[in-house]
């Protein structure tokens, strides 16, 4: 075993405690009254890319919260990395629902339970350590590497596109190293090649000038939250395929050996909807369940609200109904078109007795990794050393929109090893992290840069 690998197994305990800190870090993106916090953890990250004595450490302020960076590039004569993850976290609502407090990580059957656990404090802050493993042991980190964790990729990372068109020299790598996704399943390491985009709209439904008595008016005059569900309800047909004219122009379909190569994947339909205690799947005609939730776009109402829900029953014709609705999107999807084609199509099917209003969220595009591309390679050599199981690759419906960026402002490929599991309950109560996963996700991380040294 490398001196690098014995440390790690060596200062386990000591990396967990120190994770178990960056978690009782509040940093929600979202909540503005967390800045403190959002310091603090972007701190805590640079104290400790500071301890290990490299060549650069920096915190870049940004109009919205900063950019912890770190570069220790001594070789003339081999590839530089770039690690790139969030130290920001998801609001932890509906707390209620937590067994255990949010920031107040607690181990149980080996996992830890906190937010940011899998998404993305625990899987980041591997890459951390697995650098601490080769700086700590008198060596020298095996290739070039530079670091880039921010805190705000939960809010759509609005300024880290003009920070790397900015900073185009000091972020010129040959490939960009993320753990934000899952693996297939517990003990199956996986490499994930494809992720979706995202368009995110609003929109609202306007009636009267004021909520009316729906015995007075009702019949007579329309009521916005009626025609908000039946314009949703045209949205897509009962074949699952959304209606909005020109949506699927741009997707390129899956191939005959993708579609293979999908349906090989240990893919357990039935412990599927056990988990999630429903009878039936749900989705797209002609397509497998994985495939309809990794490979295929889709349109879902994430929100829906207007007139009366309080207590007991009021008579009310309500003035307002909005919703939120979001389009996830698979190559070649532009989200900015995919916007305007919803805009439209949604204002043409709006009645004269309405007024509507459609707002444009933050999107991202959707991004594919070349099969073909040498550093996939050794990372699924470094996954299998490590895990002594096969790599699976595999699509994932999730969006990391960056990765796109990556590829049209840097012009490189992303390696998306990812340490979670789908079960890690990302973005809802009790999110989690596996503790051996955290450990192997070290190990892989360091064993991954050695295996670049010899490529
Ligand atoms: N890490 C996730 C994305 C993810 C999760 C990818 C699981 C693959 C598997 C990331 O933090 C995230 O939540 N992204 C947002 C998009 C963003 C623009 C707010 C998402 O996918 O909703
Ligand atoms: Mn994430
Ligand atoms: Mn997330």
């Amino acid at each position: 075993m490398s001196k690098s690998q014995e440390y790690i197994d060596q200062n386990i305990r000591k990396f967990e405690e120190e994770l178990f800190d960056l978690l009782r870090i509040p940093s929600v993106s979202t909540d503005s009254s967390k800045k403190p916090a959002i310091k603090e953890a972007a701190n805590f990250l640079l104290n400790q890319f500071e301890s290990f004595d490299l060549e650069r450490v920096e915190l870049f302020e940004t109009p919205g919260n900063p950019i912890v960076y770190a570069e220790h590039c001594p070789h003339d004569d081999k590839p530089t990395v770039l690690v790139y993850g969030h130290y920001d976290v998801q609001p932890s609502d509906p707390d209620e629902l937590w067994e255990s407090p949010a920031f107040e990580p607690v181990v149980k059957d080996g996992n830890v339970y906190a937010r940011g656990a899998s998404d993305d404090k625990g899987q980041s802050y591997t890459h951390v350590k697995a650098i601490e493993s080769f700086r700590k042991t008198g060596q020298e980190i095996p290739v070039n590497v530079k670091f880039i964790l921010e805190g705000e990729e939960e809010i759509g990372s609005p300024n880290l596109v003009p920070f790397i068109t900015d900073h185009k020299d000091m972020l010129e790598c040959d490939m960009v190293l993320i753990s934000d996704t899952s693996m297939f399943g517990k003990d199956m390491p996986s490499i994930t090649y494809g992720l979706r985009g995202l368009a995110y709209m609003e929109v609202e439904v306007v009636g009267p000038n004021r909520d009316l008595h729906s015995g007075v008016y009702g019949g007579a005059v329309e009521n916005p939250l009626n025609v908000l569900c039946e314009m949703i309800a045209k949205l897509k047909d009962e074949d699952g395929r959304i209606q909005i004219p020109g949506f699927y122009d741009k997707v390129v379909d899956l191939t005959e050996a993708e579609r293979e190569a999908s349906a090989a994947l240990p893919f357990d339909e039935e412990a599927y909807k056990k988990s999630l205690d429903i009878d039936a799947v749900h989705g797209e005609k002609g397509y497998t369940t994985h495939e309809r939730a990794s490979a295929r776009p889709t349109l879902d109402v994430n929100g829906i609200w207007g007139g009366y829900t309080g207590e007991g029953a009021k008579t009310v014709l309500p003035s307002k109904a909005n919703a939120k609705i979001s389009m996830r999107l698979v190559p070649d999807q532009h989200p900015k078109e995919i916007a305007e084609l919803f805009t439209e199509y949604f204002n043409s099917i709006a009645p004269d007795t309405v007024k509507v209003k459609v707002t444009d969220h933050h999107g991202g595009h959707p991004s594919v990794t070349d099969l073909s591309f040498y550093g996939l390679k050794a990372a699924a050599q470094a996954f299998e050393d490590v895990f002594e199981k096969e790599v699976l690759f595999s699509r994932e419906g999730g969006s990391i929109p960056i990765v796109a960026d990556f590829k049209k402002v840097l012009g490189v490929e992303s390696i998306l090893m990812g340490f979670g599991i789908t079960s890690d309950a990302i973005h809802s109560p009790n999110e989690k992290f596996s503790l051996q996963d955290f450990h192997r996700g070290i190990k892989t991380s360091a064993r991954f840069l050695e295996i670049l040294a010899e490529a």
